[in-house]
C-alpha cells in the first residue's frame, strides 16, 4: 500500500493520492492505490530514419523503489523516457501508466512529473513564473508553485531570473517543475550530470525520500558508480536492447568478479588451489593465473604454494 501523500478526499476523507480523490469506495480505492504509477514499457522500438534509436525494449517499473535507468551514452535512454512522456512516437510497442498512454492520460502532470531537459526554459522568467505558466496550462494552483520551491530549497530565488541560475539551482529548479502536480511517478533524465557533490548528495536523498512515499521514480544515468549509491533496482541498456533488469545488489555481484591473481613459476599451484575448491583461469599467455577461491574468501594461511 502506498504512503499517504495528498489531502484528505472530500468526499472520503480519507488521505489519498492525487488524482485518485474521485475513487471513493474504499474497496477500490485501496485496490487503485496499490496498481498506482507503474510503469510499463513492451515491446519498445524506436527508430530515427535508419537508425535504431530503442530496439525491442522491455522493462516495468514499480512504485516504492528507485530504478537507475544505466546505459552508455547514445543507448536510447532518453529516448525511452520521451516515449514515455508522449514527446515521441514509438515506432513500434507502447509505453505505459498504470495501463494507459501518456496522451489517455486526463491530467498527466499529476501522473507523472519529468525532468528531461533541465536548461530548456526561458531565461528571461523567474523561476516562480516558470513554474506559474506551467501550473495555468494544468490546473495546477499557484500556492503549488510556492510549495515546490521551498521543497527544491529555492524560495529564496523564487523571484530571479532563471536564466541567471546556476547548473545546480536549474536542476533543481526542474525537479520542481516534475512536482508541480505532485504526481505518483518521477523520471529524471541524468539529473546529477555536472552537479557538484552536494548537488549530488541533494538529489540522491530527495529521490529516496520520494521513493519512501511510495512513488515511482525512474532516473537515468551512463554512470555505474552513481547509480550503485542511489538506485535500488537496475535496468540496464545498451544499444537500445535490455541488458539487465535485477536489483542493483545483483547486479554489481554479477558482473564484478572476486579475483586475485597469482603468479607461480610451478605449475601445481593451479592443482592446489583447484583441490581446495578455487576455481583457475590461467592467463592466454599460460603465466599469469587468476585464482577465484569458491568462497569469495582468499585463503590468508600463508602457506607458500
Ligand atoms: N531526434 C533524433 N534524431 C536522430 N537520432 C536520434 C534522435 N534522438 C536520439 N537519436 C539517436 O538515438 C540513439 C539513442 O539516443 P538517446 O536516447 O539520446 O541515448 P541516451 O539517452 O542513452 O544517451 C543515439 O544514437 C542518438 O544519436
Ligand atoms: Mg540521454
Amino acid at each position: 500500500m502506498l504512503a499517504n501523500h495528498g489531502r484528505p478526499d472530500r468526499r472520503t476523507g480519507r488521505a489519498g493520492l492525487p488524482g485518485l480523490r474521485y475513487v471513493a469506495r474504499e474497496g477500490i480505492l485501496s485496490h487503485v492505490a496499490e496498481a498506482a504509477g507503474l510503469i510499463e514499457v513492451r515491446d519498445l522500438s524506436k527508430k530515427f530514419g535508419e537508425k535504431i534509436a530503442v530496439n525491442g525494449l522491455s522493462f516495468t517499473v514499480e512504485p516504492g523503489h528507485v530504478t537507475g535507468f544505466l546505459g552508455p551514452n547514445g543507448a536510447g535512454k532518453s529516448t525511452t523516457m520521451r516515449v514515455i512522456v508522449g514527446l515521441d512516437r514509438p515506432s513500434g510497442g507502447s509505453a505505459t501508466i498504470d495501463g494507459l498512454t501518456y496522451a489517455q492520460l486526463r491530467r498527466p502532470l499529476t501522473v507523472v512529473g519529468a525532468l528531461l531537459e533541465a536548461r530548456a526554459l526561458h531565461p528571461g522568467r523567474s523561476a516562480r513564473n516558470h513554474l506559474l505558466y506551467l501550473a495555468q496550462t494544468q490546473g495546477v494552483p499557484a500556492r503549488r508553485c510556492d510549495e515546490v520551491l521551498e521543497m527544491v530549497g529555492l524560495s529564496a530565488v523564487a523571484r530571479k531570473r532563471a536564466g541567471g541560475f546556476s547548473l545546480g539551482m536549474t536542476q533543481r529548479l526542474g525537479i520542481a517543475a516534475a512536482m508541480l502536480g505532485d504526481p505518483r511517478v518521477l523520471m529524471l533524465d541524468e539529473p546529477v550530470n555536472g552537479l557538484d557533490p552536494e548537488g549530488i548528495r541533494w538529489v540522491r536523498n530527495f529521490m529516496r525520500y520520494l521513493a519512501s512515499e511510495g512513488r515511482t521514480i525512474l532516473v537515468s544515468s551512463h554512470l555505474m558508480s552513481e547509480m550503485a549509491q542511489t538506485a535500488d533496482h537496475l535496468i540496464v541498456i545498451g544499444r537500445g536492447k535490455l541488458i539487465a533488469d535485477c536489483s542493483t545488489q545483483e547486479f554489481i555481484a554479477s558482473s564484478s568478479e572476486r579475483s586475485v591473481l597469482v603468479r607461480s613459476p610451478d605449475s601445481r599451484l593451479s592443482d592446489l588451489i583447484t583441490a581446495n575448491g578455487g576455481e583457475v583461469k590461467p592467463e592466454p599467455d599460460g603465466g599469469l593465473v587468476p585464482a577465484v577461491p569458491a568462497t569469495g574468501q582468499p585463503d590468508y594461511s600463508g602457506r607458500s604454494v
